[in-house]
């Protein structure tokens, strides 16, 4: 394990499941230059775990807020106009999240605004405990959520609710948050923990090269046209099955038996 200025890095190298801390909780893990570049150079440290022979390779990694109180209150307020989207990296951490070979799962435990509510939206997974909150304060301060927040609430939701949102200002329920289809589970405060543990298990113990074909069809989905992302998903699909893994998971069918996967 090792730590970055403000971004705590584990891994469990049993289930290959990373952890990224956000460790600003007296800021509410607000996003300042520093946070941004450690989130790029945590799951950096984690990627590089694949090359490693010790322990399961990365199979998934989970992104939290150090604290009682907030996942993330979004960028910076002391300084956000001299960093517009990112730090000093030229990708943005958005861009990593999104583009990361392993699925990222927001771990979300209290306030989830803003340029928060963004680096959620970036993740493949949002869970979140009964208590948090969400919204887009941006309009407040005159601007507009600039990592596609936006765009990003209407899909999943509707135009009507990304407006509501970023329109109001106004923070919502992650009760409501769940119904309008912005995360894919809420859970009472004292499970959240056990929930989520037990979530990440079993999406770290499936095989990896689907996993990895299924984040990239799924992202398709989104910014393509159907015929496009069908072919995709066909291609996939046989290379998929010419793998170990498919093998492996016939044959652990067959035994009736669990599946190990390798990612080969
Ligand atoms: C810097 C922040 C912060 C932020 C909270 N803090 N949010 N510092 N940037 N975004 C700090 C507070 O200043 C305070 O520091 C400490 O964290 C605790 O916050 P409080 O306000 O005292 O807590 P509370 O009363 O519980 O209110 C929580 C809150 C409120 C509702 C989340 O803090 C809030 O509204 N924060 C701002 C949310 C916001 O507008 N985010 C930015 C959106 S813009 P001290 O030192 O006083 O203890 C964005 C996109 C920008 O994200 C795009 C740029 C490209």
């Amino acid at each position: 394990d090792e730590s970055l200025d403000t971004v705590l890095v584990e891994f469990d190298d049993e289930r290959g499941v990373g952890t990224l801390t956000m460790n600003r909780p007296d800021a509410l893990n607000a996003l300042n230059g520093q946070l941004r570049d450690d989130i790029i150079a945590g799951l950096e440290a984690l990627e590089a775990r694949n090359e490693d022979d010790e322990g399961v390779a990365l199979r998934a990694v989970v992104l939290e807020g150090a604290g009682e109180k907030a996942f993330c209150a979004g960028a910076d307020i002391g300084g956000f106009s001299d960093e517009s989207a990112g730090g000093s990296s030229t990708r943005s951490h958005y861009d990593v999240i999104r583009d990361f070979p392993a699925p990222v799962i927001a771990k979300i435990d209290g306030y989830c605004l803003g340029g928060g509510l963004e680096t959620a939206l970036a993740c493949d997974f949002r869970l979140a405990s009964e208590g948090s909150t969400f919204g887009f304060p941006e309009v407040n301060l005159g601007i507009l959520p600039g990592a596609g927040g936006v765009q990003y609430v209407s899909k999943l939701a509707s135009p009507a609710v990304a407006k509501e949102l970023a329109m109001t200002g106004e923070h919502i329920s992650a009760a409501r948050a769940d119904e309008e289809g912005i995360v894919n589970h809420v859970y009472p405060d004292d499970e959240f923990e056990d929930e989520v543990d037990a979530f990440v298990t079993d999406l770290a113990g499936q095989a990896p090269l689907a996993i990895q074909g299924i984040k990239k069809s799924a992202d398709m989905a989104v910014h393509s046209g159907l015929e496009e992302g069908l072919e995709y998903d066909y291609q996939l699909f046989k290379r998929l099955l010419e793998t170990e893994d498919h093998a492996e998971g016939a044959a652990a069918f067959a035994e009736d038996r669990e599946p190990e996967f390798e990612g080969k």
